[in-house]
């Protein structure tokens, strides 16, 4: 009964319309997001282990994307939650299906002031850690996560959202910079090359094409070069909406990182049907959660014009990633409140291709 539910599935997602016919008759495969953009960059996806359990969404997986990242579980307060003890499995899983299925993994992250592991910045006693306990935790995370994953991960995001938003400030006041001031950031870059040279390693960040967020982290981009520390590129998350970016700032973000001699990606592409609301998000009274034909309109012309920009600046540009599979499930269902239902990605509901796919395909 499972198997044939498994089969059914996975038929009518893969051959819609062959549903019934022999092997022999059915036609190929159709092609997916990855087959489109092969000449240009891998088309990736990030995933929980349950997603790798759920037919509908493996088989949306196998014929979209070739790129995977975990959305959680490599992130140091899941994969290592005691000083002493990792909790490999759900991370082992990804790579696993990863490698199964021939598929790249970005790993995600290394360094971050969100989803800490409860130990890291205290001692035993409950007082705050010594700068340099801190970088040794730090080594002996990086190194430990990296090299299990050798050769099986090509790229990691190393540090994640470093950079304030608050325009007086350069670096966010997080624990990490509390207690090591800007070094931990160099560090983590060489700890990660020390563990696995010839990973490509990343700066993540997002509201990476607002002006003045952009001169803060080309700032700090452009003093890690300097001072030579292997970085590699940079990720624009690309957690974008129905009215931002522009194209002449999604352009000039691009161009500008790249001009630091640093390869870019989009890392964590969605288009939220709301405005960007990162302090404001529960249901208004009154709002509904309707994901009106203008929405719809909007967002398909913000994909449009994204992947005409991506494409152009291909000499700079070597993935592209979404931040979850259909709007079946999606972070901002829930983030930074739960309440609100979000359409921010290609697929619908029920995995079906919205017409921006066929926008995003169509070139
Ligand atoms: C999000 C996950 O999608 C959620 O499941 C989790 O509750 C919070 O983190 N920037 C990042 C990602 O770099 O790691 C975040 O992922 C989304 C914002």
């Amino acid at each position: 009964m499972k198997n044939n539910m498994y089969r059914l599935a996975l038929a009518s997602v893969l051959f819609t319309g062959a549903v019934g016919l022999s092997s022999s008759q059915r036609p190929p495969a159709e092609k997916g997001l990855k087959d489109y953009y092969q000449a240009y960059f891998p088309i990736g996806v990030a995933v929980s282990p349950q997603a790798l359990k759920n037919p509908a969404e493996v088989a949306l997986i196998l014929r979209q994307f070739n790129s995977l990242t975990p959305e959680n579980d490599m992130k140091m307060g899941p994969i290592h939650p005691e000083e002493n003890r990792y909790n490999w499995g759900p991370a082992d899983a990804i790579v696993d299906f990863a490698q199964a299925h021939q598929l790249r993994v970005r790993g995600h992250n290394l360094c971050w002031h969100e989803q800490t592991p409860r130990w890291l910045f205290k001692n035993a006693d409950g007082s705050p850690v010594s700068k340099e306990l801190l970088l040794r935790r730090l080594h002996d995370h990086i190194d430990t996560v990296v090299k299990r994953y050798k050769g099986k991960i090509y790229a990691w995001d190393v540090v994640n959202e470093a950079v304030a938003d608050d325009s007086t400030q350069l670096l966010r006041n997080s624990d990490w910079y509390k207690i090591c001031g800007e070094d931990f950031i160099a560090e983590a870059f060489r700890y990660a090359h020390a563990a696995d040279p010839q990973a490509v390693l990343f700066y993540n960040d997002y509201n990476t094409e607002r002006p003045g967020k952009r001169e803060r982290i080309y700032q700090l981009l452009k003093k890690l070069k300097q001072a030579k520390v292997p970085i590699d590129a940079v990720g624009l998350q690309g957690h974008w909406s129905l009215v931002e970016p522009t194209e002449k700032d999604l352009r000039a973000t691009i161009e500008r990182f790249a001009s630091l001699g640093l390869k870019v990606q989009i890392t964590e592409l969605d288009v939220s049907v709301y405005p960007w609301e990162k302090d404001r998000r529960a249901r208004r009274p009154g709002e509904s959660d309707a994901y009106t034909p203008e929405m719809q309109q909007k967002q398909t012309a913000q994909y449009k014009l994204f992947f005409k920009v991506f494409r152009d600046e291909v000499k700079y540009l070597t993935g592209v990633t979404f931040w979850n599979i259909s709007d079946h499930y999606t972070w901002l269902d829930s983030y930074p409140v739960a309440g609100r239902k979000n359409h921010p990605l290609l697929f619908d509901e029920n995995f079906k291709p919205k017409p921006a796919y066929y926008e995003v395909v169509n070139f």
